[in-house]
């Protein structure tokens, strides 16, 4: 009989998994405490902003014409404890108010919450990025707790999805990471992913403990080929060079490669500047906290770009305070295809100049509503071209398709100033340089 399968948090993470299982063929049941997102769903509506989810959940959500009907929703522990051969607990840590550690509380109350409907022979499986150490704990309590006893398993198989490609990877993984204790388990694993597999993706099995440093150490090694190129980018600044020829000329070497060499205003996100700290802060409790102080530089670098940003539109305007100026910023979001404002480095640029006092407007292609209620404050426009209106300089602070597509000549002529600065170096220079735009990037000074 095929797996039944139920999936714990609906957030980006959950709700993409529950899709995904639910393409692969199971059947799949999904939960969450927040009675909205599950009455959204229900109607095969997306909470976020996310590719190719909407589609998928019509696609399988029961109750909607014309889908398999595989993927339902629900807020009842009891029915979901009896339900799932498997359960995956999708729900997010957060950064703990106050501190570097993550906060465990939502994994904690999942487990919680579960253990006690968990009559029969079950596998839980842990996608939430957590501290390490973690599933060694929530195994000894799901061992006490659940009524099945020993017939309970748990498995740890953290997740590499990127919002805006989460579908994609999703369903086509670049590898799978199952750290698990038993062969069961790994059994189990093995015919949920049966068919990326199939497909190529490698399954790799681990113990707990490396399942779990897997993630953390993935999203480490990210943040630090950022924050590398950033520093490249400071250098480049002091030097006269020109950090995107370096990056493409670094990047031939396919030792280092080419992707996540884009410098500019940095990371953000819900993933990479709380998975750094919770990284460190657990390093730190393990005694191994030499090991990841290099990190502490990495944040502080990347931290640093925002305020350089900041500093740099303040020496383009002529030096003085921002008093009466107008600042167009082009992106709200923390990466493009997303509408995801967490740690938004594009919003974080916006609030420093208006809280020194600059006239900022903001447009975003898909972040609009979750910018003006982070951020009240802020002027908004419903366009491009209406936020550049009147400004005497443009930030291009968030990467998308729109902004490259601009017809510069048109905002030329509704900007006070021809003055834009990339905070993302995804412009052509070229092209604004003809429609007579003085163009700067970061960490390209003569560019
Ligand atoms: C990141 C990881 O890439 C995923 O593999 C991981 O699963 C996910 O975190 C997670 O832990 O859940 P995501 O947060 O969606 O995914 O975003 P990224 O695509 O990694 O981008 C993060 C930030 O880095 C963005 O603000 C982006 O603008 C910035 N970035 C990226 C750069 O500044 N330069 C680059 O060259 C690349």
């Amino acid at each position: 009989m095929a797996l039944k399968i139920t999936v714990i948090g609906t957030g980006y993470l959950g709700a993409t998994h529950a899709a995904a299982m639910a393409e692969l063929g199971f059947e799949v049941l999904g939960l969450d405490v927040v009675p909205e997102k599950i009455e959204k769903l229900r109607r095969g509506e997306v909470p976020m902003y996310e590719p190719g989810l909407e589609e998928l959940l019509h696609k399988h959500v029961a109750g909607i014409e014309g889908s398999s009907g595989r993927l339902r929703f629900t807020m009842d522990w009891a029915e979901a404890g009896e339900f799932g051969d498997i359960h995956f607990v999708c729900v997010n840590t957060p950064q703990r108010h106050g501190e570097y550690a993550c906060d465990m509380s939502y994994v904690d109350s999942a487990i919680a919450s579960l253990a006690p409907h968990l009559k029969g022979p079950a596998l839980v499986v842990g996608k939430s990025t957590v501290p390490v150490g973690s599933a060694d704990r929530l195994a000894a309590y799901l061992a006490e707790h659940a009524p099945a006893g020993a017939d309970v398993e748990l498995a740890w198989n953290p997740e590499f999805l990127r919002e805006g490609f989460a579908v994609e990877d999703t369903l086509h993984p670049d590898r799978l990471v199952v750290g698990v204790r038993g062969e069961r388990a790994e059994k189990l694993l093995r015919e949920v992913y049966a068919t990326p597999v199939a497909e190529g993706s490698p399954f790799v099995v681990t113990d707990f403990a490396t399942a779990e440093l897997v993630k953390t150490s993935a999203n480490s090694f990210l943040a630090t080929k950022i924050s590398f190129i950033n520093a490249m980018a400071e250098v480049c600044e002091a030097a006269d060079g020109d950090v995107a020829k370096l990056a493409e000329a670094i990047g031939y070497d396919d030792r280092i490669g080419k992707k996540f060499l884009r410098a500019g205003i940095g990371f953000g996100g819900g993933c990479l500047p709380k998975d750094i700290r919770a990284f460190m802060a657990r390093a730190g409790e393990l005694g191994a906290d030499q090991a990841l102080t290099f990190l502490r530089e990495i944040d502080s670098i990347n931290m640093r770009q925002r305020g350089r940003m900041v500093e740099l539109t303040r020496q383009e305007l002529g030096g003085g305070a921002f008093l009466g100026k107008r600042v167009a910023v082009l992106g709200a979001t923390f990466k493009p295809d997303s509408d995801d404002v967490r740690d938004s480095p594009a919003l974080n640029v916006a609030g420093q100049i208006h809280l020194q006092g600059g006239q900022v407007t903001v447009y975003d292609p898909k972040g609009m509503d979750n910018a003006r209620s982070l951020f009240p404050t802020l002027g908004y426009a419903d366009s491009a071209l209406e936020a550049v209106r009147g400004a005497d300089v443009v930030l291009h602070l968030t990467e998308w398709r729109e902004f490259r597509e601009l017809d510069a000549q048109a905002l030329g002529e509704a900007a006070a100033q021809r003055l834009i600065l990339d905070g993302r170096n995804a412009l052509d220079p070229e092209v604004w340089r003809k429609a007579g735009w003085r163009y700067r990037g970061m960490g390209r000074p003569t560019a």
